[in-house]
């Protein structure tokens, strides 16, 4: 090609990792590529050597656990721009970079005066990476606040738009976790903030809040602020002490089991399910194992939520793992049941 040529792309080689995965994990990339655009990304699928190398898409890195460099080359998500697409009479429709950071992005929302999505504030990480899991808390999942997202097709480079239902989302779970898994990069999501507003206040801490405020009828604003209140509380500051947030899922047992399990442990926390099966909280059965302030290495289950590993300073990612997998004998030791790790490992 002569005089029309894009600039290079913007290879870097030897990228140390550690700030850019919040558990503060010694890690390096042989390759990183920022990726600002659904261009750039049809560059590298087109690179005579990138385009063939296994890739590893990285967001806000609140969900990987590096236990080892990343061989493959690394795809650090940065597509900006948030706008909103459409006033309908029953919603607004946001869209929102991959890129952009999820709690600025909650914020914003609710300074224009869209709000939806309070009860999702300070949830660690990137807009591209909540569709992939499927994030939640406080009675709100990603799910029930989607439109639809840009994904670009890690072969082909096109563009495709999916839309809920072939997003497949369930608990901390998606299409993006299976058949979509290593084969499709989001660039794009929109989101459906439904009007008129409702509050959604029936997870335990939130009705306590009104209790203890008086406050009945909270507006998104108070909402966003006591869910903030309520996080800091209990979850460390990735900017602070080393976390992915929960490392385990909640644990899924039907009827049955539970009922064995609350013959012996009458106080376990569990939530029905709407198809008879129980949720049970995975905090509580690893705190029962007196995992709580407990160490290893330099890896630990933090003080305040036995749900959460922390890195005490300098852990390594072997350190954490090893953490997690005495944990996971501990709690199937007494309990029987196998947690599942939530965050990604390297
Ligand atoms: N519990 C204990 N000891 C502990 C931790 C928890 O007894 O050390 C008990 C709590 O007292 C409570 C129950 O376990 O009765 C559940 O705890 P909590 O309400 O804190 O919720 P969680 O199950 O620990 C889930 C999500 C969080 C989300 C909150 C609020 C998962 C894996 N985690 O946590 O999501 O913020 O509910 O909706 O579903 C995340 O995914 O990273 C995350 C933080």
């Amino acid at each position: 090609m002569h005089g029309t040529a894009a600039p290079a792309l913007p290879i870097e080689q030897g990228v140390n990792l550690r700030t850019l995965n919040a558990f503060g994990l010694p890690a390096q990339a042989q390759t990183l590529v920022r990726i600002d655009s659904d261009a750039t990304l049809r560059r590298v699928i087109d690179h005579p050597e990138l385009g063939r190398a296994p890739k590893f898409v990285l967001g806000g890195g609140s969900n990987v656990v590096f236990t080892r460099d990343p061989q493959a080359v690394v795809l650090k998500i940065e597509v900006g721009g948030r706008r909103l697409v459409q006033e309908l009479p029953d919603a607004w429709i946001v869209e929102v970079g991959a890129g952009e950071n999820w709690h600025d992005m909650v914020a914003w929302t609710l300074a224009q005066g869209w709000p939806g999505l309070e009860n999702l504030a300070l949830i660690p990480g990137s807009v591209g990476a909540a569709p992939v899991q499927n994030i939640g808390a406080y009675g709100v999942e990603l799910k029930e606040r989607f439109e639809s997202l840009d994904a670009v097709d890690l072969v082909t480079g096109r563009t495709v738009t999916l839309g809920l239902d072939a997003c497949h989302f369930g608990y901390r779970d998606s299409v993006f976790k299976h058949s979509l898994a290593g084969k499709s990069v989001i660039t794009r999501v929109r989101l459906r903030l439904p009007r008129p507003w409702r509050a959604v206040l029936g997870y335990l801490e939130l009705t306590r809040k009104v209790h203890e405020t008086g406050v009945t009828d909270p507006d998104p604003k108070t909402i966003f602020e006591w869910v903030c209140a309520i996080r800091s509380a209990k979850l460390p500051d990735p900017a602070t002490v080393g976390n992915v947030g929960s490392f385990f899922k909640n644990p899924v047992v039907s009827a049955e089991q539970c009922r064995d399990i609350i013959g012996r442990d009458p106080e376990i926390v569990h939530y029905p399910l709407p198809d008879g099966s129980v949720k049970l909280a995975a905090g509580w059965l690893i705190d029962a194992c007196g995992w709580k302030g407990k160490s290893i290495g330099r890896a630990g289950v933090y003080e305040k939520q036995a749900l959460v590993l922390v890195n005490r300073g300098g852990a390594s990612g072997a350190e954490v793992i090893t953490l997690a997998r005495a944990i996971q004998e501990s709690v199937y030791g007494r309990f029987g049941i196998r947690l599942e790790p939530e965050p990604v490992v390297v």
